[in-house]
């Protein structure tokens, strides 16, 4: 019988990350293979029948896998540089949740699986809830194998090299159907719960959020011989597109925009860029506000890239509208929890998000005492934890009972 935190500390040295600090694990990587590798080991410890679907997502069945099952799990990858508890948190505590349930004899009265999803952080391959994605068929196979990392891999060579067939790869209907309900907990990615006062929470919605790629092209050149009235630089409009989604989104109540991620190609300092690589992230509280921020920041790129002779193309790499969860699952989880647990909106995104289209879907929060999350900041207390765990259990024993 493990605690969430024994399991996490079991985990404590896979994918550290020294220049960035915290870790960096990422869908296929050595890391996040090893931890696939781990959970594997700790499923079997538990007497799980662990398979891997056909988009690399394992599953871990507790009896007979069947139709209908009740399912929970998060995923182990992180964003580059990100804290210990996004993901990992809510594998620990379905291991640790099945570890209560297993002292106490209790047999689930129909399937019950946990789920590691593959790639949800997309810090890899760029488009997040990968693997959930694919089994949902709301990206395509097509999309999907062509995706490439900074080093070039495509997500085909990466399921390949996993000892997975491209091929096979897509929407799987069957692996859908069997998930019959779906609750993920997660370490609480805002300051919710510490306002309120307690320690778990249950997730009401998700701000719709996507993600776009422009690349701006110019002149790669020197910058010693180059005159600055001849250049047609892409860090210029690149640059006015980061201080445009700070105005573009600070104009929408409610919305969000960031650019966390910018490639100059080549990425020299005594060299004018050829090219350059820009990921926004926006977010809204509605597909129409988040849309409008994207127009704004979009309208502003191109004319700064007209200003300066640079040519612009955009790519919306992935996009999720609004998710309000499953109300009748919500009622289920209070009433599992003795009806006295918070409910509370986040601006993350989760496979629970990309789940709740098919099926009805809940989530269980965790209290974060820092309120920061992908960062190595984030943070959950061990009886928080704990709590979290205790909170879980009993969910899956009402709702598999
Ligand atoms: C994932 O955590 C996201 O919200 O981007
Ligand atoms: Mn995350
Ligand atoms: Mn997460």
């Amino acid at each position: 019988m493990s605690t969430a935190t024994e399991l996490l500390s079991a985990i404590k040295d896979v994918g550290t990350d020294p220049t960035r600090g915290g870790y960096s694990r990422h869908g296929f990587d050595h890391a996040e293979l090893e931890l696939r590798e781990w959970f594997t080991a700790e499923a079997g410890k538990r007497g799980l029948d662990v398979e891997v679907d056909r988009n690399g997502n394992i599953w871990a069945w507790w009896g007979a896998p069947g139709p209908d099952a009740l399912v929970t799990g998060s995923h182990l990858d992180s964003v580059p540089g990100g804290g210990a508890f996004d993901g990992p948190l809510g594998v620990v505590s379905a291991l640790a949740a099945v570890d209560v349930l297993q002292a106490k004899e209790f047999k689930p009265g129909r399937p019950l699986a946990l789920m590691v999803f593959a790639e949800e952080e997309g810090g890899r391959f760029g488009v997040p809830c990968l693997g959930s994605r694919l089994l949902a068929g709301v990206t395509s196979a097509e999309t999907a194998l062509a995706l490439k990392d900074r080093d070039g891999d495509t997500f085909a060579d990466a399921v390949k090299a996993a000892g997975l067939d491209p091929a096979r790869i897509g929407r799987d209907d069957e692996a859908l159907s069997r998930i019959g309900k779906f609750v993920e907990l997660h370490v609480e990615q805002g300051r919710g719960l510490i306002d309120i006062g307690s320690a778990v929470g249950v997730a009401t919605s998700i701000l719709a959020h996507g993600r776009w790629r422009f690349r701006f092209t110019g002149q790669g050149n020197h910058a010693g011989a180059t005159p600055m009235t001849t250049r047609h630089d892409p860090m210029l409009p690149a640059s006015q597109l980061v201080l445009s989604a700070r105005w573009a989104a600070s104009g929408v109540d409610g919305a969000r925009a960031t650019v966390g991620r910018i490639e100059p190609i080549p990425g020299g300092t005594n060299v004018i860029a050829s090219s350059v690589d820009v990921w926004l992230d926006a977010r809204g509280p509605n597909d129409g506000r988040t849309r409008t921020v994207v127009e704004r920041i979009t309208a502003a790129a191109r004319q700064a890239a007209r200003d300066e002779g640079c040519e612009v193309t955009v790519t919306e790499e992935s996009y999720g509208d609004t998710v309000h969860f499953d109300s009748a699952l919500r009622e289920e989880l209070a009433d599992a929890l003795g009806g006295k647990v918070p409910g509370l909106p986040t601006g993350a995104g989760h496979d629970a998000g990309i789940l709740a289209a098919h099926v009805p879907t809940a989530m269980l929060f965790v209290r974060n005492p820092t309120g920061i999350s992908h960062a190595p900041a984030e943070h959950a207390e061990a009886d928080d934890c704990e709590a979290g765990v205790a909170a879980l259990a009993k969910v899956l024993e009402k709702l598999a009972g």
